[in-house]
């Protein structure tokens, strides 16, 4: 597909964004079932980097699908597609310096194996919401679980479409155990070491 095409290389690079910074830049990816909460500690933890001055940006599942990824749907391979090119669009937010924040339920340990792979090893931060399928279903924010109960969508994550948990997740916030504040202190918590730029 990709023929004649030449990649240029640019005169001011992601380590001169984040010298002029002062912080790292790299990828938070969430993931977890619809309703586990990603969204909602995906946004207050962005919230607290911008509080100290960190230059953040969020990506979020339904934001994206209304957009960007207009027009997939829920079928593995959509969801595939749909799993690449955020972690296409995170990583050219990363190389402008930005701290990027990503909500997707993104079921698939291949697919978030891919997004690793594109957006580099070191720089994909994997953390793992996790509010089990019951919590889930009996708090049905936007009614969905209720609807997939009733067969009225089809491929639902956790119900008639599969969601694979990270085994090793650099970071795992039970949203029972824990509240949002317990939970964003935690992670910046361990975001500190990565913030430092090193240079
Ligand atoms: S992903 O699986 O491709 O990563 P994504 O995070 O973009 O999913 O979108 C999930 C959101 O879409 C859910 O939070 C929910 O609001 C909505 N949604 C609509 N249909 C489905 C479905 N079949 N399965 C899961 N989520 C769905």
């Amino acid at each position: 597909m990709s023929t004649n095409i030449t990649k240029h290389n640019y005169h001011i690079t992601r380590n001169d964004h984040n010298r002029q910074n002062g912080h790292n830049s790299f990828v938070i990816w969430f993931t977890g079932l619809s309703g586990s909460g990603k969204s909602t500690i995906a946004n207050n933890l962005e919230k607290a980097l911008f509080h100290k001055g960190i230059k953040t940006y969020s990506l979020d599942g339904d934001n994206i699908r209304s957009g960007l990824n207009k027009g997939l749907t829920f079928s593995l391979e959509d969801r595939k597609e749909n799993n690449r090119r955020i972690a296409e669009v995170a990583k050219l937010f990363m190389d402008a310096g930005i701290v990027t924040v990503t909500a997707f339920i993104s079921p698939l340990k291949q697919d978030r194996e891919e997004a690793r792979k594109i957006i580099g090893e070191s720089n994909f931060l994997e953390i793992y919401v996790n509010t089990p399928l019951s919590i889930c279903e009996e708090r049905d924010v936007k009614g969905l679980y209720k609807k997939a109960r009733a067969g009225e969508i089809e491929n639902f994550t956790g119900i008639s479409s599969p969601y694979e948990a990270p085994e090793e997740p650099a970071l795992e916030i039970r949203t029972q155990q824990m509240s949002i504040n317990e939970s964003i202190e935690k992670i910046t918590e361990y975001l500190k070491v990565k913030l430092k730029n090193n240079e």
